[in-house]
């Protein structure tokens, strides 16, 4: 059966096109978080989730430490055979402490939806950054560096079958790679010795009507593959 673009806009519930909701955070005065207990940076390789989570939560690693509200270690279930990964956290995120909590996670949660995944549901949502870059600035090399060693952990500790890199930037730092999201698209991965499949980032496609489609063409990618992980595994 081919489906049209706006068949596969309706199942990505992107039809009515989606709007940014009015930025609400104030740019002034964002609060600084208590200093959290120090954690050096040690070896992680080793250690268990729960204190995986701690160590998150009071590394003084980088300077982000400084500006942070709170490090957002990630959500869902920590045995899920689908592991999403974007960027770093945003205002909202950095102020709930939980990843894809704005506009682009509603975004996000519809795309789950499309391919009948829910967050939480064997869903694991994490990002590259614990800690949100003031006024989302990209993220530098340095925090980049600092914060790997969790990530590297966390999927460890989780043993996804499957990686999804939410946009260039994840894709890029996951994969060690400068190439463009549209040469990485489409292809089978890998980090840790996971598979990973690249799309969009949910901020962009909520301003790139056009890409929407070809997200749901990765997803489409990324629920065959894992249909074939799970009859060969
Ligand atoms: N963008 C990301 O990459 N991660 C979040 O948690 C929120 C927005």
């Amino acid at each position: 059966m081919s489906l049209t673009r706006e068949d596969k806009l309706r199942e990505l519930e992107l039809l009515p096109a989606w709007k940014l909701r009015a930025a609400t955070a104030s740019k002034v005065a964002e609060p600084v978080a208590e200093v959290a207990p120090v954690v050096a940076q040690t070896d992680v390789s080793a250690i268990s989730w729960d204190t995986l989570q701690q160590m998150v939560s009071g590394c003084q690693a980088c300077s982000l430490a400084q500006t942070r509200t709170q490090t957002v270690f990630g959500v869902g279930d920590p045995n899920a055979d689908w592991l999403f990964v974007g960027e770093a956290p945003g205002a909202e995120e950095d102020q709930q402490g939980q990843p894809f909590v704005g506009a682009a996670g509603q975004l996000l949660d519809n795309m789950l939806a499309a391919i009948q995944l829910k967050r939480g549901n064997n869903v694991y949502i994490a990002n590259v950054l614990k800690c949100r870059p003031p006024q989302n600035r990209d993220p530098q090399g340095e925090e980049v560096a600092k914060c790997d060693p969790y990530l590297k952990r966390q999927v460890a500790l989780i043993q996804p079958k499957l990686i999804i890199a939410l946009g260039k930037f994840a894709a890029q730092s996951l994969l060690g790679s400068e190439h463009t999201i549209a040469a990485m698209r489409g292809k089978l991965h890998t980090y840790q010795g996971v598979p990973v499949i690249v799309t969009y980032h949910p901020a962009y496609l909520l301003r790139s009507l056009n890409e929407k489609a070809k997200a749901w063409e990765d997803l489409c990618f990324a629920r065959a593959t894992m249909h074939d992980l799970c009859a060969t595994i």
